[in-house]
């Protein structure tokens, strides 16, 4: 098992070779789609970030391809695109499995079991941050706080939330991706792909069940509730 922690990312321009235009057919179907994208904004380049997140859906991370797309239909230089590209982790740079599992190892869920999740992950699908597992299922990443500290250890699954982890439990979670069962996050709907998260955070309707519902849940309101009876005993307005 070799566990490379360096993620060393490929260079997504390079000025001697030019990518490969999408076929005739991919580049037809993607034009509808970003014209759908960009006439929900004033400025073409405002429609920037959906429309990487477009190309993502159709390759499955952001290729040489996907910047000229972006950049020949929003007027922008290939410089200008892979700056925002690079700078946003969403964007993956290179190929992505059809789960995208990204541990939370920022200091609170690190120290509450973040690290302790993240090895357990490591060890047993044998690849390292940014790997791919052989058969591509799965895609691990250790990943920056994701604003569910309530929630603490948190692990995402392409983006939908999986709240107070334990490391057999994200071990368990990994296997039932990799048999082909249907998973569902702590909160939010089913599990899609994460091609088929991307469109939807390209801005094209989530038709999974329950995608709009929700509450925030007891750890969230809290504070709230604390701060409200505060109010209450200083005789303040709610
Ligand atoms: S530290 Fe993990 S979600 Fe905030």
């Amino acid at each position: 098992m070799t566990i490379d922690n360096s993620a060393s990312a490929p260079i997504l321009l390079s000025l001697s070779t030019r990518p490969e235009p999408y076929s005739p057919h991919v580049r037809e179907r993607l034009e509808l789609d970003a014209k759908q994208i960009i006439s929900r904004y004033p400025h073409p380049r405002s429609a920037l970030l959906p429309l990487l997140h477009l190309v993502q859906a159709e390759e499955g991370y952001i290729t040489g391809t996907g910047i000229d797309f972006c950049a020949d239909h929003l007027n922008l230089t290939g410089a200008e695109v892979t700056a925002v590209a690079t700078f946003y982790s969403m964007y993956r740079r290179t190929p992505t499995g059809d789960y995208h599992v990204g541990v939370c190892t920022n200091t609170l869920c690190a120290v509450l079991g973040g690290d302790a999740i993240y090895e357990a992950l490591q060890r047993h699908l044998e690849v390292g941050h940014g790997e791919t597992t052989p058969d591509g299922t799965i895609t691990l990443e250790h990943i920056e706080c994701n604003a569910a500290c309530d929630y603490a250890p948190v692990m995402m699954v392409n983006w939908e939330f999986f709240d107070n982890q334990t490391p057999e439990s994200a071990v368990a979670i990994a296997d039932a991706l990799r048999a082909g069962h249907q998973v569902r996050p702590t909160r939010g709907a089913p599990l899609c792909t994460f091609r088929e998260t991307a469109r939807i955070l390209a801005g094209f309707p989530d038709e999974r069940p329950g995608a709009l519902e929700g509450s925030p849940g007891a750890p969230t309101l809290a504070g709230l509730e604390i701060a409200a009876a505060q109010e209450d005993s200083a005789g303040g307005p709610r």
